[in-house]
Parts: structure tokens; sequence; C-alpha cells
């Protein structure tokens, strides 16, 4: 429901906010990117390095971004402009809002092609991929791409599903939703793990990502891990500021942001598992690279027991993931439009929506008619994700973690994220040292400095 002014919607509970949050952050990162990325990373390397990320740069920023949304209690924009006011500093740190409702958009257009991809593989493993052998996989995955229709259909189906949900506002749509597809979600993991461990090559699986190997680390690893750190808890998009100022006064940010954390990697350290397990046990590739889950294992689904079922269970997981994730790309912009020009939920959430899927039209025409439409060597696509995740993410990220450690005031950033003594220290060293420094070495890389 959309609440009047002054009057500020609530999640339900503690637990509801780590759910919706959880969902945010569980997404095609997790299920699609997090796999292929540990692939062709050298594995157990880049699992290291990202699990020494996800402590190290991403809990801190994590707690940080929720402070500065219920300390603000607005959207990021407004969230932002009041905590620089209460803490004497300019009022341009507002743009630190608006990176973030601007790249939760640009995000949610080319997350939603995305999507779009693994409903139509939804629809394609209800009809079995029985019989078909890798050159035909890749020919299934190219004629996808090459035909803008589909794309542009499952694009729209994806956009309307989260645009349903969010139109029913935070408790009664985004809040409802979650507690229906979070714990659906969970249990499909546990059943595909259940079948990794019982019908797979589960210890290949663990040995590729879990064996101690500090010599393959390099600075390309570290940047990846570190990349992708953002993406997964879904970092200085504004989508977790604003679920955070819809967060009660009194409930502990930093326990609910270690347990969100754990939610997340538990999920990926899961479906990696799982996926692996599946890929070596057919003697497949992991280094497939993004095909990893549409290409390789469409051809473990068509050659294993029960094929059909773990198929089909396993792309509705990843569906279900990637919507609670969309609609938290949606809500920074729809409370922004909400809250600063007074209009209508409903109204807003289309306008955000129909904007992020005009993007989207581009981004699907980039894969076919408009694939020689180039930028700096990228298409549309390509450059959408590179601009947001390698500069958007990093830039809001490093602007969060030096507004929290240097500009607002300690005593201000200690009592609103409820950590004391030796705790809050570490956390406080952390987001005025660590972050920012790790950060600087993100941009470095991007701009072609180091790595
Ligand atoms: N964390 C999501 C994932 O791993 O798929 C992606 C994402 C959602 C990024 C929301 C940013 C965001 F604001």
């Amino acid at each position: 429901m959309s609440s009047p002014a002054g009057a500020r919607a609530h999640w339900s509970s503690r637990w509801a906010f780590i759910l919706v949050t959880a969902g945010s952050a569980i997404g095609l990162g997790n299920i699609w990117k997090f796999p292929y990325m540990t692939g062709t990373n050298g594995g157990s390397a880049f699992v290291l390095v990202y699990l020494a990320c996800i402590v190290g740069i991403g809990v801190p920023l994590l707690m940080a971004e929720t402070m500065l949304g219920r300390r603000g209690q607005g959207n990021p924009v407004d969230a932002m402009r009041s905590v620089a006011a209460e803490a004497g500093a300019a009022r341009l740190w507002q743009v630190v809002g608006v990176i973030g409702i601007v790249g939760a958009a640009l995000i949610l257009s080319f997350y939603s092609v995305v999507a779009g991809w693994i409903l139509d593989y939804t629809v394609l493993a209800v009809q079995g991929f029985g019989g078909m052998d890798k050159e035909d996989l890749a020919a299934t995955f190219a004629a996808l791409l090459a035909d803008p229709w589909r794309l542009i259909g499952w694009h729209t189906a994806f956009m309307l599903l989260n645009l349903v949900v969010v139109i029913g506002g935070v408790t009664g749509g985004i809040e409802r939703a979650n507690k229906i597809l979070m714990p659906a979600l969970f249990a499909i993991v546990l059943l595909l793990l259940g079948y990794g461990i019982a019908a797979a090559d589960m210890p290949a699986a663990v040995r590729f990502m879990f064996h101690f190997e500090p010599q393959a680390i390099s600075a390309p690893v570290i940047l990846a891990a570190m990349g992708h750190a953002f993406f997964t808890l879904s970092l200085g998009m504004g989508a977790i500021m604003t679920y955070g100022s819809y967060l009660e006064r009194g409930t502990s940010i930093a326990r609910t942001c270690l347990y969100i954390t754990v939610a997340d990697t538990g999920i990926a350290l899961l479906a990696g598992l799982s996926i692996f397990a599946i890929v070596f046990a057919q003697g497949l590739e992991p280094a497939a690279g993004p095909g990893l889950i549409l290409q390789t294992l469409p051809l473990a689904f068509a050659h294993m027991p029960l094929g059909n079922v773990v198929g089909v269970l396993f792309f509705v997981l990843v569906a279900f993931a990637a919507w609670t994730s969309g609609i938290s790309l949606i809500e920074p912009a729809t409370a922004f439009l909400v809250e600063r020009f007074g209009i209508g939920r409903k109204p807003a959430v289309a306008v955000v929506c129909f904007v992020a899927w005009s993007i989207g039209i581009a981004v699907a025409l980039s894969f076919n008619l408009w694939s020689e439409i180039k930028l700096f060597g990228l298409n549309i696509f390509d450059l959408l994700d590179t601009l947001t995740t390698k500069m958007l993410m990093p830039l809001a990220g490093l602007l969060i973690a030096l507004f929290a450690g240097w500009v607002m005031k300690r005593a201000h950033a200690a009592e609103e994220i409820g950590l004391h003594g030796g705790a809050f220290r570490l956390w406080y060293g952390t987001v005025r040292y660590v972050s920012p420094v790790a950060i600087a070495l993100i941009f470095l890389n991007v701009i072609g400095v180091i790595g």
C-alpha cells in the first residue's frame, strides 16, 4: 500500500526485511553469473577471493547502505539529502541517490531481457531437452538470440510480472511475493543439492570449488571477484537503501545484514555445487562461460536420470530468483516519483517499468538487428552491463563508504548501525579505509591502469 505523507510503509517484521533483501540479493547473479565466473576464473581461487570480498567489503557496505536508508527515511535521493543535512554536508550528496535510481533502471532493462531467456528456457525445459546434442543446444540458444520478437515477448512478460508485484505496494506486493517465492526458491535449491549429492558428482564439484589453491589467485581474478561481490549483494543501486528505509527503528542492522549475506552467499555456493556436480558427472566443460546454464546444463538434463524434472525445477528456480531481484530494481525510482512528485504509486510504477522496458527493447535488438551498433567496441547489452556493474555500482559504493566513514558523524553511525565497542570499530575502520581502497582498485582496472 502506498503510504500517506509522513507515515512511510514498514516491513511487517525484521524477518520480512531479511527475506525481501535476500530476495533482491539472490538473483541471476547467484545462479547464472557466479557459477560461470567461477568456471572461467579458475574455480576455487575465484571462490576464495569472492568470499574474502564479501566479508571484507560486501558486508560492511551492505550495512552502510541500509543504515543510510533507515536514517534518511526516504527514497535514495531524499534519504541522502536528509543524512547530508544532518551531517552538515553539501546537498550534492544527493547524487548518490540519483546514480542509484538511474543505475537500477538501467540494470533492470538488461536484467529483464536475460530473465526473459530464462522464461523461454523454462518452457523449453517443460518440452524436454531429450535427444539434443551440443550442436542442437548451441543452435537453440543462437535461434533465441536471433529472434527479436521472442526476446521482446519474454522481456515484456518478465517486466509485467514485476510491475504487478510492485504496484501492490511495499507490504501488500513486494513483501507478499517474497514470502511465497523465497521459501519456494530455498526448497528448489535443496532439492537440486540433494540430486547433486545422490545422482551427480558432488566430490568433484567440492574439489573444484574449495580445493585450496592460493597460487591460482591473480589480479584479474581478484578484480572479477570484487566486482561480483557488489552485483550479488545489490549494492550501490538504491535498492538496499530503499528497502532499508522501510525497516523499523530498533532492528539491528548489523545482525540482519549478516543473515542476508549468509543467505546470498549460501545460495550461490549451493547452486554452484549442484551445477558443477551435474557438469562433472556428464563430463562437460566447467569453463563454458555465460552459456553454462543455458547450453551446458540442458545437455546434462538431456542425458541424466529424471533430467526433465530437474531441468524444469532448475529454470523455475532461476526465474523466481530473477523476479524477486527485478522488483527491487523498480522500487527505488518508484519511491522517488511518489515521494518527490506526489504522484500515485500505480502511475509511478508504470512510468519506471515503461522506461526500463523501452531501453530493454534496444538491448533485445542488440543481439540481432542492431548487433552492429557499437560504442567503444561494445554492443548495447555489453555497454549497459559495463556502465552499471563496472562503473556506477562501484562509484556509488565508493561514495557510500566515504559518506558513512568520513562525512556522517561517528556517533550517529554508531547509534544507527547498532554496534558497540570492537565490533563497531571493525566496521567503521573497514568503511573508512578498506572499502574505498579496494573499490579504487576496481576502478583502476576498469580504466585499464592495472590488470
Ligand atoms: N543482486 C542481484 C543478483 O545477484 O542477481 C542483482 C541486482 C539486484 C543488482 C538489485 C542490483 C540491484 F539493485
